[in-house]
């Protein structure tokens, strides 16, 4: 299957006389801002439904007073933004939004940055010529990220929309605020948009959905960003900045491979210390979002390294005696090179278990497909998919860009989903009420495959032997089922006017009983699913869906049937019409699989790179030699969306970096962003100057931050494909290598706004089972954590982290990410 095509038909339109090209059935405010002509507007969210809460978006369309951020341009629409009707209607929107609005500018942390002082600026309010009452509103902590002060709230419903139609979480909604009523005598008086927006505002704030007052959400701040107005913001960054005083450092979110484009925004710690920290993250919400890793941890830089000459020199001496370099996804696309020149000119191991499973996973899968990489990428499912796929991830902790996409689909493009996976998860069926939940049987992957195929492929496509196999699930059953017929009985009746008896006939309701043939599919009924239920439910799902994708998550990669699988990814990509998307394990695994020869053990003396080793460069600052944190350099990461991203050092780093010990040991450029142009092009990266890579969105949402990977397809022959064991499934107690949401690595876990703990994760039901402390033991080694109970998780599956290296548990778990255990209560 080639790259996802995203080519629009376009109309033409004409907005105060000037004619515009236009994606058809975009509304007309977007269309408007693809071709940099403003529209005021405050509620809309690009990539989430319109709620029409602010009505200050009103144009006039073809001679009519629309919204223009839930109209859709048609062509030849001549579309007016300032009529005298509607610029009255925006300065009384605007005046009702100054009522009682706290004169708080002076210390309010949105000043600056205030669409409320904006759009009051913009369209010149100068005078009030409304009031009412105003009610008094407790400012309040939504959890440990989140403040609301709902005395500063424009009841915009952007936070709500967000978190529902984006994060998925649905865990604000607006509700009553027992405001008083605007005076009828307003309605005759004052513009009508106006005053129904005034009324909605009266009666509403934003609270948890949940009623208990606290969120219980993923944390993840989405909400915070999309707040136009000071009401809701990060409990760490209330009173602490005024926006003007941060620099914005444009970069690229260090712990996951979903290369969100962020802002670190760092200024001087205080009077007396003239040393720059971040003071928060922020991003371009129209086109991003972020999940809590990327938002909340920033402050995970080396602090105060130096060049520690006697250390930098043992450093050089441990290379030179090393065997091996342990790394892990950690590293710039720059970085990963330079270790892979050392493999080359020193004949090093590079050793780094996260990574090679994934690796030789796509190895497979190219061998099979004939394409260097996978057919898609997150955007693209956004903007054209409708029926999404997920197997082998836990899309809540492994990849927070694909869990919004899986739910984003749901919610705009009227999608559906199927999603695959042992561990449940209560969060993933509230996305849409056509998502189904397989939870399979662990070791089950290959027969949800099998099943992807069976419902989508062309089947004059797939090999006979794969039909027939598929085939040899089904079997049909007859069954005999009760059913309502309609039946004419005769009865007397007597006339009324005659006072005879007649005979009438009527129709009444009977249940007979008939025999039905019903095919029952083996694959469902395996993967946990009531096979006749799910017929009906699939029926509903796959009406008008045209645009299927496919999420393939970690566990595939770490499966002892990992081959088979990428080759049943390949077949399912060449058979069905659907596109494919990779999650990377770690931020830049995709980056290090690509560029690295890595290897399958460490072997002798081993350096480890922000991993253990009897040598240690560290960017936490605990090791033998200093190195600097992802916030602290310059570079590219590759993204799961095949991008090539440059990030940039937000703070000062004062020791030595990975390029020095280059420099002394082997021929290396002078500065470390010289490695950007030697990135290997034969594995589709460009020879293109870090000096000279975009970093920004365009105007309509494409993502021009650096450049896309080249990706190669040639035509192969269908892969053979092995069938599965059915019985090769996990029973007992299984652990399974997964991270709590917001936590990815050691980083991560030094950021001070991340609170997720290195512990067991499992139901509450399990979780009270098991007690306060566990131990978990493996077949090569165990280890006792704390056990927290999560009420998401679902099933008997607990979960077992890996982000702190040092617990090693890669080595625990070893080829899989789930394991049969011994659980004992400590
Ligand atoms: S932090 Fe994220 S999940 Fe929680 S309420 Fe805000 S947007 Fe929703
Ligand atoms: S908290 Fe902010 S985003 Fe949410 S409704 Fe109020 S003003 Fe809008
Ligand atoms: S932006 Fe259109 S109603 Fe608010």
């Amino acid at each position: 299957m080639s790259e996802v095509q995203t080519v629009d038909n376009m109309v033409t339109i004409s907005i105060d006389g000037i004619e515009y090209k236009a994606k058809e059935g975009e509304y007309i405010l977007n269309a408007a801002r693809a071709n940099d002509v403003f529209i005021p507007a405050i509620c809309y969210l690009t990539r989430c439904s319109p709620t029409l809460a602010c009505r200050i978006c009103l144009v006039e369309a073809d001679g009519k007073q629309v919204y223009s951020c839930n109209t859709k341009v048609k062509e030849g629409m001549e579309v007016t933004v300032d009529t005298p009707n509607i610029l009255e209607e925006r300065r009384a929107i605007m005046e009702v939004y100054d009522v009682n609005h706290p004169l708080q500018c002076g210390v309010c942390d949105k000043s600056g940055e205030c669409e409320l002082q904006n759009y009051t600026l913009e369209i010149g309010v100068d005078s009030q010529s409304y009031m009412i009452p105003d009610t008094k509103r407790e400012a309040t902590n939504w959890s440990s990220v989140l403040h609301y002060d709902p005395g500063l709230c424009i009841v915009c419903e952007r936070c709500t929309t967000v978190c529902k139609d984006m994060i998925g979480d649905a865990a604000i909604t607006t509700t009553k605020r027992g405001g008083s009523e605007v005076d009828k005598a307003y309605k005759e008086s004052m513009p009508k948009d106006a005053y129904a927006m005034w009324n909605k505002l009266q009666k509403s704030v934003i609270a948890p959905s949940n009623g208990t007052g606290e969120t219980n959400c993923s944390d993840c701040g989405e909400c915070l960003a999309v707040c136009p107005v000071g009401a809701l913001v990060s409990r760490d960054f209330v009173y602490q900045s005024n926006a003007w005083d941060l620099r914005r450092v444009p970069a690229v979110a260090a712990h996951s491979s979903d290369g969100a484009q962020i802002y670190y925004e760092v200024k001087p710690t205080s009077i007396a210390d003239r040393s720059e920290k971040i003071y928060r993250v922020t991003n371009e919400w129209s086109f991003v979002s972020l999940d809590g890793s990327a938002r909340f941890a920033y402050d995970f830089e080396n602090r105060g390294a130096t060049k520690d000459e006697a250390a930098f020199n043992a450093a050089l001496e441990a290379f030179k005696k090393a065997e091996t370099v342990r790394f892990n996804s950690m590293i710039t696309n720059e970085e990963a090179m330079m270790l892979q020149t050392l493999k080359e000119k020193m004949g090093l191991k590079l050793y780094n278990p996260e990574v090679r499973a994934f690796q030789k996973f796509l190895g497979h899968y190219t061998d099979a497909s004939g394409a260097s990489l996978y057919s898609t990428d997150t955007d693209a499912i956004m903007k054209k998919s409708d029926f999404v796929i997920s197997i082998g991830a836990a899309l809540r902790n492994d990849s927070p860009a694909l869990k919004y996409a899986f739910n984003n689909v749901q919610k705009l493009n009227k999608g559906a989903g199927l999603y695959f996976h042992p561990v449940g998860d209560t969060l993933i069926p509230t996305f849409g009420k056509t998502v189904e939940v397989f939870n399979h049987k662990v070791g089950l992957e290959e027969a949800a495959l099998y099943l992807v195929l069976d419902l989508f492929a062309n089947k004059d496509k797939l090999p006979a032997d794969v039909k027939d196999y598929i085939e040899s699930f089904k079997s049909t059953e007859t069954r005999t089922v009760k059913e309502q017929v309609m039946k004419t009985v005769k009865e007397m009746v007597k006339n009324e006017e005659t006072g005879e008896e007649e005979e009438v006939s009527k129709k009444v309701k009977e249940t007979v009983e008939k025999e039905v043939t019903v095919t029952i599919n083996g694959l469902v009924n395996l993967l946990g699913a009531d096979s006749e239920k799910f017929d009906d439910a699939l029926a509903k799902m796959l009406k008008k869906k045209e645009a299927f994708s496919m999420m393939i998550g970690e566990d595939l990669y770490f499966h002892d049937k990992a081959e088979n699988l990428a080759k049943l990814v390949a077949l399912v990509e060449a058979t069905c019409d659907i596109d494919v998307v990779m999650t990377p394990p770690k931020s830049n695994a995709l980056g290090v699989a690509l560029i690295c020869d890595l290897d399958d053990e460490a072997t002798g003396y081993t350096i480890g790179y922000n991993e253990n080793g009897d040598f240690r460069l560290s960017g936490l600052g605990d090791g033998d030699l200093d190195m600097p944190a992802m916030n602290q350099q310059e570079g590219t990461l590759t993204s799961m969306g095949k991008r090539v991203l440059p990030t940039n050092a937000a703070l000062e780093y004062g020791g030595y970096e990975l390029n020095d010990i280059m420099k002394a040991l082997v021929d290396a450029p002078e500065e470390t962003i010289e490695w950007t142009a030697m990135l290997p092009v034969a594995k589709g990266f460009k020879a293109v100057e870090f000096d000279s890579l975009p970093n920004a969105f365009t105007n309509d949402g494409r993502d021009n931050r650096g450049y896309r990977l080249d990706v190669s397809a040639e035509e192969v022959e269908l892969p053979a494909v092995e069938k599965f064991d059915e019985d090769a499934v996990l029973e007992g107690d299984i652990a399974y290598r997964c991270n709590p949401a917001r936590q990815f690595n050691d980083f991560t876990d030094k950021s001070h706004e991340i609170f997720e703990a290195f512990a067991l994760y499992a139901s509450p039901e399990k979780a009270e089972s098991l007690g306060e402390r566990a131990e978990v033991v493996f077949e090569n080694g165990s280890i006792t954590l704390d056990v927290v109970a999560d009420a998401k998780i679902q099933g008997d599956i607990v979960k077992v982290p890996d982000f702190k290296s040092a617990q090693d548990v890669y080595g625990l778990f070893g080829d899989s990410r789930y394991q049969t255990v011994t659980l004992r209560k400590v």
